[in-house]
This record gives C-alpha cells, sequence and structure tokens, in this order.
C-alpha cells in the first residue's frame, strides 16, 4: 500500500485537513504538493482545533514526517510563525521537511498580487491576497526564487535583480507604486535561510527511497478540483494544479507508485472568491448552510457562499481525478431539512446537460436541475457505523455515491477525528 492522494473534489474547504489528519496516525508521509499559505485546513483533535496553511495536516501526528514538496510555494514569514505557533502549544514539528526546488513567496509576489486584484476592479479573482498566483507566474517566466536559493547570497541577489527588473517598472509605470529594493529583499530573504535550514532537503529522494522501503506516503491537496488551473473554472482559479497529476509533478514522485485517489467531498457545496456557482443559494437555506457549516474561510474570515450539492461536479471530479473513493464530509450538516434538493444535471439554454461543459460561456448559463431527497431530523453525530445513520441519510448518501460515480469508503458527521464513519478502509 504505498501512495495515496487525497484532494478537494469541489471548490476547496471540503475538510480535508480533518480527512488527512484521521489518516496521519496510520501514514509514515504527509505531503503537500502545491498551492501555498492561500489554503486553510482545520483539524480538530480533541478539545484542540489548529488552523494549518502552509503546513501538512500530518504535522499533528507524532510518527508521521511532514513534507513540503517542490511543487509548494512557501512564504517564509508565514512558515515560521506557523512552525513557532505549534510549538507554542506542544507539537514537535522537528520532522518537517523542505524541499529545496519549493519556490519562495517574496513580498514583492504579494504586493503584485493586492495591486493587481485591485486594477482588476469589478473582473477580480477575490484571491486571497498571499502572492500565489505572482509566485507561480514567476516560477513559470523563470524568475522565480527557490529555496536552495536562500544559501548562495550572489544568485540570490542575481535572481532578486533579475525578477525585480521588470516588475519595479510595471510598479512605478503602471501601478503607481514605490519601487521595491533589491537589497532590501535579499537582506529579508538571507534572515530565513539558517531558520529554515535544517528542513531543507532533497524530498524527491526522501519519499522515493521511503516507497521503496514500502511506507506509506499520502499526499494532501489544498484547494479543489474545481480551482485547478488547468481543470478548474479557469480564470477564477488558483495558479496550481490541486488535481491528482499534481501530486507527482509537485514531489518528484512517478503516477505508478499511486494506487489509490481520495476524493473529500461536501455533503453540500461552497466557494470562496468569484466565479460561476451553478447551485449557489442567496436565499435562507444558503444562510442556514453557512451559519450551521460555520463556513466562514480559515484563511482571509470571509463568508463562503453555499449551495446545494452539485453531482455534475462530483461525476467531473472523478473523472479528471481518476478517484477511487470519496470521503463524504459534513453530512450533520444536512441534519434538519425536511427535503434536500441536489443538482443532478443541468440546463443550458433550454437543454438537459449531464457532464460539465467544457465551454465557459456554457457553465456561466448552466441552471441547476435538482431531484429532491427526503431529509432526516436525528442527530447523526453519534453514529458510528452506516446502520446507525436514519434511513433517509443512508439514502442521501447511496444516492449520492451513485450519481458521483466512486464508492464512499468514509462519512464525517463532525469535525472531530472520531466523528466519521468508515465504510471502507483507506489503508
Ligand atoms: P479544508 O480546507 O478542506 O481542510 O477544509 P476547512 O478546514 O477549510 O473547512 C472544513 C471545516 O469543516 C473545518 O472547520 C472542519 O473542522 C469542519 N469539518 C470537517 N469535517 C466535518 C464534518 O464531517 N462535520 C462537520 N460538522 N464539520 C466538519
Ligand atoms: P483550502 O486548501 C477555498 C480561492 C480564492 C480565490 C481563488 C484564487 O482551504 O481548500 P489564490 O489566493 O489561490 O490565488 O486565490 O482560489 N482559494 C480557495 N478557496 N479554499 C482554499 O484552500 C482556497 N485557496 C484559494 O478564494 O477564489
Ligand atoms: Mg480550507
Amino acid at each position: 500500500m504505498p501512495a495515496l492522494v487525497l484532494l478537494g473534489a469541489q471548490w476547496g474547504d471540503e475538510g480535508k485537513g480533518k480527512a488527512t489528519d484521521l489518516l496521519g496516525g496510520s501514514v509514515d508521509y504527509v505531503v503537500r504538493y502545491q498551492g501555498g499559505n492561500n489554503a486553510g485546513h482545520t483539524v480538530v483533535v480533541g478539545d484542540q482545533k489548529y488552523a494549518l496553511h502552509l503546513l501538512p495536516s500530518g504535522i499533528l501526528s507524532p510518527g508521521c514526517t511532514p513534507v513540503i514538496g517542490n511543487g509548494v510555494v512557501v512564504d517564509p514569514s508565514v512558515l515560521l510563525s506557523e512552525l513557532s505557533g505549534l510549538n507554542e502549544r506542544g507539537v514537535d514539528t522537528s520532522k518537517l521537511l523542505i524541499s529545496g526546488n519549493a519556490h519562495i513567496i517574496t513580498p514583492y509576489n504579494v504586493t503584485v498580487d493586492k495591486v493587481t486584484e485591485r486594477f482588476l476592479g469589478k473582473r477580480k479573482i477575490g484571491t486571497t491576497g498571499r502572492g500565489i498566483g505572482p509566485t507561480y507566474a514567476d516560477k513559470i517566466n523563470r524568475v522565480g526564487i527557490r529555496v536552495q536559493d536562500l544559501y548562495d547570497e550572489s544568485i540570490l541577489t542575481q535572481k532578486v535583480e533579475a525578477a525585480l527588473d521588470a516588475k519595479n517598472q510595471l510598479l512605478t509605470k503602471l501601478y503607481n507604486r514605490r519601487a521595491i529594493a533589491v537589497d532590501q529583499v535579499v537582506e529579508e530573504l538571507l534572515g530565513y535561510a539558517g531558520k529554515l535550514a535544517p528542513y531543507v532537503t532533497d524530498t524527491v529522494l526522501v519519499l522515493n527511497q521511503a516507497l521503496e522501503e514500502n511506507k506509506v506516503v499520502l499526499f494532501e491537496g489544498g484547494q479543489g478540483t474545481l480551482l485547478d488551473i488547468d481543470h478548474g473554472t479557469y480564470p477564477f482559479v488558483t495558479s496550481s494544479n490541486p488535481t491528482a497529476g499534481g501530486a507527482c509533478t509537485g514531489s518528484g514522485v512517478g503516477p505508478t507508485k499511486i494506487s489509490r485517489v481520495i476524493g473529500i467531498l461536501k455533503a453540500y457545496t461552497t466557494r470562496v472568491g468569484s466565479g460561476p456557482f451553478p447551485t449557489e443559494l442567496l436565499d435562507e437555506d444558503g444562510e442556514a448552510l453557512r451559519r450551521i457549516g460555520g463556513e466562514r474561510g480559515v484563511t482571509t474570515g470571509r463568508d463562503r457562499r453555499c449551495g446545494w450539492f452539485d453531482a455534475v461536479i462530483a461525476r467531473y471530479a472523478t473523472r479528471v481525478n481518476g478517484l477511487t473513493d470519496f470521503f463524504l464530509t459534513k453530512l450533520d450538516v444536512l441534519t434538519g431539512w425536511e427535503q434536500i434538493p441536489v443538482c443532478v444535471a443541468y440546463e443550458i439554454d433550454g437543454k438537459r446537460v449531464e457532464e460539465l461543459p467544457y465551454s465557459q460561456s456554457d457553465f456561466h448559463h448552466a441552471k441547476p436541475v435538482y431531484e429532491t431527497l427526503p431529509g432526516w431530523s436525528e442527530d447523526i453525530t453519534k453514529a458510528k457505523s452506516f446502520s446507525d445513520l436514519p434511513k433517509n441519510a443512508q439514502a442521501y448518501v447511496k444516492a449520492l455515491e451513485e450519481m458521483s460515480g466512486a464508492p464512499i469508503s468514509a462519512i464525517g458527521v463532525g469535525p472531530g477525528r472520531d466523528e466519521t464513519i468508515e465504510i471502507n478502509s483507506f489503508l
């Protein structure tokens, strides 16, 4: 049982942190392979609540080695403060490994993220403002700064110069901002070098050797399938590949090593930021889902947009990720609705469409076609097995499974580690 991928099947915030933490006790490595501190993963352990942004959720399991892979973008100041926050709460973070090839979110990347959004005005993406997009843009433009650059001052200076050359023109001439001084950036970055040094290594080698020794490696996605730069609702997406293929490129582990791909799927749908969302509810049901589900962003504190479950999206996630299983989360939030609508298809320009349209214009016009399932009112948070669930909750899960195209192997009935019904073991 070597490598598993665990990723978001919708627009993020599906409960990946909880699911990863649940498995963290049984795996040897948990690897973040993309994204950065735009992620907000909440993990509840006993009476303790942790909000992780950059660190893999495996950091909370003592036997597990957390890894920040080459595909991640790292803001060193955020990383160091996340580490010290956990240390203060008694969490041992000494096993952390960081890829020397991961790219660094520099202060100018954060500035560019914010000014770009401001200039987009009404057309803004609604980014987290953490510098994610501009850092990946620098990576693809081959003017990025990597973690390993912190250990060669001359190379670091040359690279910061190259990156700032064009950016300062843009900042001063287009955006009316002050130019950023190379020396200042270099000095700040060098200040992190010593503190990060104990963690920096060749994570590609470490992970592949671990797999050769039959160790279990879990890849934890940030964001979600519909936020993927290639497969999501472009341009209203993040700038990396949360989908399963990203686990390979973002870690240096080949696809033949991956045996299971688990999609984390919320029992309803949420989205943060701009972009199309066919089942969005702008009425009191949406408000109730937000209130009962606690749907407020962990990273930015923004209210999440809420809507009913969308099976078209779930089927799409199964397809583009090659999902082997789903972990259905937050079923408990739906307790109390007499009837629960589920989107089974879209109506686009008067035609019924079963699969996610590739055309953005069609998707923007998609109207949900609902089937209504009977709800339940019994408290399900103590359920330990599928048969403990009320009949209507069982039928809801079975209907979602049927529509979504992969077996539901676990069900979340509360935020805690033990508030989970395991149907098929993941390991
Ligand atoms: P992530 O970004 O995918 O890790 O998800 P977030 O942590 O941003 O949002 C999920 C929220 O739902 C967190 O507050 C979790 O503690 C909570 N959560 C996860 N699973 C469940 C569940 O099954 N039931 C309930 N009620 N809350 C859950
Ligand atoms: P987790 O891992 C939900 C959204 C932002 C914005 C878009 C681009 O907690 O599920 P970015 O800052 O990445 O350039 O913003 O992506 N976004 C998320 N939405 N959950 C996340 O992470 C997100 N990370 C980014 O709101 O719409
Ligand atoms: Mg989140």
